[in-house]
């Protein structure tokens, strides 16, 4: 099939999407048996923690041996959330009437009485923690698999430097991946900070391998934009390359070299992880790790970037949120060009997975 017809055809499906909520309109349907991360690692302690993804409150906190136990956040007894409550050894005490529950969800204690209900057990929720990230399970226990979590060894590798970040968005999850996979906002949202005129005008190429979306951008003698002129101290025009991966439905991972312009040495490389919760059908958990391999030892660096990176992601929460008062039904009217192609392939994969759950 030629570009253009595909685009055309795209542009087409869109259009009916806007009416019929197709295959390529903004997708906000849940897929709960996927990993998703819950928490940076650094937010779990012994004092819990409540946090909503796909629409379940979940309280997640530390036991005694460092790892995390993530139970639905709703005592079964009168209802009153577990995070509010305390832990005890490894257990959870409900703060209202001190009905208390094992990381498994069963209920050992309730207040005044030997027996306890059969129906007193919560839902307990498989997590790993890895790297800085928190991941949880939120669909069929028995289909957890942690080898399917997500490449972000990155953020594991003590040769790079990570620091971390994140954010709750007021839109759909597909406004979101929408955002991250179309970099040419760059050019006009991120203007003073990592957006040049090269993004916009520097066409793309795509790939889908399974269930990842590969974009591909390769830019030549091109400006340096404040955030990596500042980060890596290259001064004049570079070569910047932007390859993003990115894993459907939950997990992007941007790969960009920046070097001086004709330097074919490796680079300053950056991996800029973004993990994609849905919190509700309306708003988003964006959980952000960067990771570099230059200036490891620099924490202005780390102090420069994660500042910037905080105003970029501020920007795009700007745009998204504007865009979801806008369209709350999510049929937004869209004309689709090349640069979006990415982006509906994703939407494609998303849909076809949609599907196949509901099927
Ligand atoms: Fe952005």
């Amino acid at each position: 099939m030629q570009p253009e017809t595909a685009l055309r055809e795209a542009a087409t499906g869109i259009v009916a999407a806007a009416r019929t909520g197709s295959r390529t309109g903004i997708p906000d349907d849940f897929l709960p048996d996927h990993w998703y991360v819950a928490a940076l690692g650094h937010e779990i302690s012994r004092t819990p923690v409540r946090r909503v993804i796909l629409d379940q409150p979940v309280a997640l906190y530390r036991i005694q041996d460092g790892g995390i136990a993530a139970l639905y956040d709703r005592c079964p007894h009168r209802s009153y959330p577990l995070s509010r409550g305390e832990v005890r050894g490894d257990a959870l005490v409900c703060g209202y009437h001190g009905f208390t529950f094992e990381p498994s969800g069963a209920c050992v204690s309730v207040p005044g009485q030997a027996n306890v209900p059969r129906a007193a057990c919560v839902r307990s929720y498989p997590v790993v923690e890895s790297g800085p990230f928190v991941w949880i399970w939120m669909g069929d226990p028995g289909k957890a698999d942690a080898s399917d979590i997500p490449d972000h060894r990155w953020a594991c590798d003590p040769a790079w430097t990570t620091f971390t970040n994140s954010a709750t968005v007021g839109c759909r999850y597909g406004m979101l991946i929408d955002n991250l996979l179309d970099l040419s906002h760059e050019t006009y949202i991120h203007r003073a900070t990592i957006g040049t005129p090269d993004v916009a005008q520097t066409p793309i190429a795509t790939e889908v391998d399974g269930l990842t979306v590969k974009v591909s951008r390769q830019m030549r003698n091109a400006q340096c934009p404040p955030f990596y002129a500042k980060a890596t101290g290259i001064d004049g025009t570079i070569d910047r390359s932007q390859d993003i991966a990115f894993s459907v439905p939950a997990f992007y991972v941007l790969s960009v070299r920046i070097a001086a312009a004709g330097d074919p040495g490796p680079g300053c490389n950056v991996k800029i992880m973004y993990a994609i919760t849905p919190e509700t059908k309306r708003s988003t958990h964006d959980f952000w790790a960067l990771s570099r391999d230059f200036a490891t030892d620099q924490d202005r660096v780390t102090q420069t970037m994660g500042q910037i990176q905080d105003a970029i992601v501020a920007e795009d929460v700007v745009a998204l949120e504007a865009l979801e008062a806008d369209y709350p039904d999510g049929r937004v009217p869209e004309v689709s060009i090349n640069v979006d192609r990415g982006a509906l392939q994703a939407r494609r994969l998303i849909h076809d997975l949609i599907r196949t759950q509901s099927a």
